[in-house]
């Protein structure tokens, strides 16, 4: 059985963190899993860390069903999430439902991820069974009306992004995302509310932290001030392409372990 919304729960009511990772292929969710992510996030941030898309906006359902499908292949034990792309339920509530209903019956995924206060739409989805995993805060998809990938609730606008949080824990979503904002704002809203906050730049007393995987491995050329790299897979992918092209210029591979008599 994968992790379930009643653990995420109860996790926060007994004030257990928790961490979740994105994933975007079959392989990485298989290790990831493994090692006890109990979360994996199927990010519309497949758009620039696996497709090379310059920002989220170009991502499709398709593209996102894709990497669904293959993330939950690997994922015995975590619970999946999959991320509603851009324009997947900007339009009306009933594209949501109906795209949310793809992530969840042909993708497989247990769960969906909703950007910005969409309460008509995070209510909907909750009566039908469908869960919800909020955002709020710097929130990707609204790049351009942000003006950028700028910290967001500082100030006055702290109050705005508490409300957003409170009223889509009304609307019924399982948990929240709050990306990029003060971390005094992250832990008043984690204070404030019943369900798990899940953070990324919202400081250490959220109830669970997130990574881009990319940014965990040390995958990313430019990775964001938010991000912490345990790895250095950039590194140790170009060392190990660099050997396997001087051994072959210089005809030490395939060697006789490597070759069939
Ligand atoms: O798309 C994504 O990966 C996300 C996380 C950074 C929360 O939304």
């Amino acid at each position: 059985m994968n992790v379930t919304i009643h653990d995420l729960r109860s996790w926060k009511a007994e004030g257990k963190r928790f961490a979740m990772l994105t994933a975007y292929d079959f392989p990485t969710a298989q290790i990831l899993d493994r090692a006890g992510v109990p979360v994996l996030l199927v990010g519309d941030s497949l758009g620039r860390n696996v497709l090379g898309y310059a920002n989220e906006l170009p991502v499709t359902m398709d593209e996102m069903l894709h990497h669904v499908k293959a993330v939950t292949r690997g994922a015995e034990h975590a619970m999946v999430v999959g991320d509603m792309p851009f324009m997947s339920f900007q339009a009306s509530v009933e594209d949501g439902v109906r795209n949310a209903g793809r992530l969840i019956k042909e993708g497989g995924a247990q769960a969906v991820k909703i950007e910005g206060p969409q309460l008509d739409l995070v209510h909907r989805l909750v009566e039908i069974g469908i869960p919800v995993m909020a955002h709020v805060g710097l929130t990707p998809q609204a790049v351009y009306g942000m003006g950028g990938y700028r910290v967001q609730g500082r100030g006055e606008a702290a109050a705005k992004v508490l409300e957003q949080a409170s009223q889509l824990e009304k609307a019924g979503a399982f948990a929240i995302v709050l990306e990029a904002m003060p971390s005094e704002l992250g832990g008043e809203i984690t204070r404030s509310l019943q369900i798990p906050t899940i953070g990324i730049g919202a400081g250490p007393e959220c109830d669970a932290q997130v990574l881009v995987v990319n940014d965990l491995l040390g995958i990313t050329e430019k990775p964001p001030k938010l991000a912490k790299a345990y790895a250095d897979l950039r590194g140790t992918i170009t060392e190990a392409a660099e050997s396997f092209v001087r051994d072959v210029e210089a005809g030490t591979f395939p060697d006789a372990d490597h070759s069939y008599s």
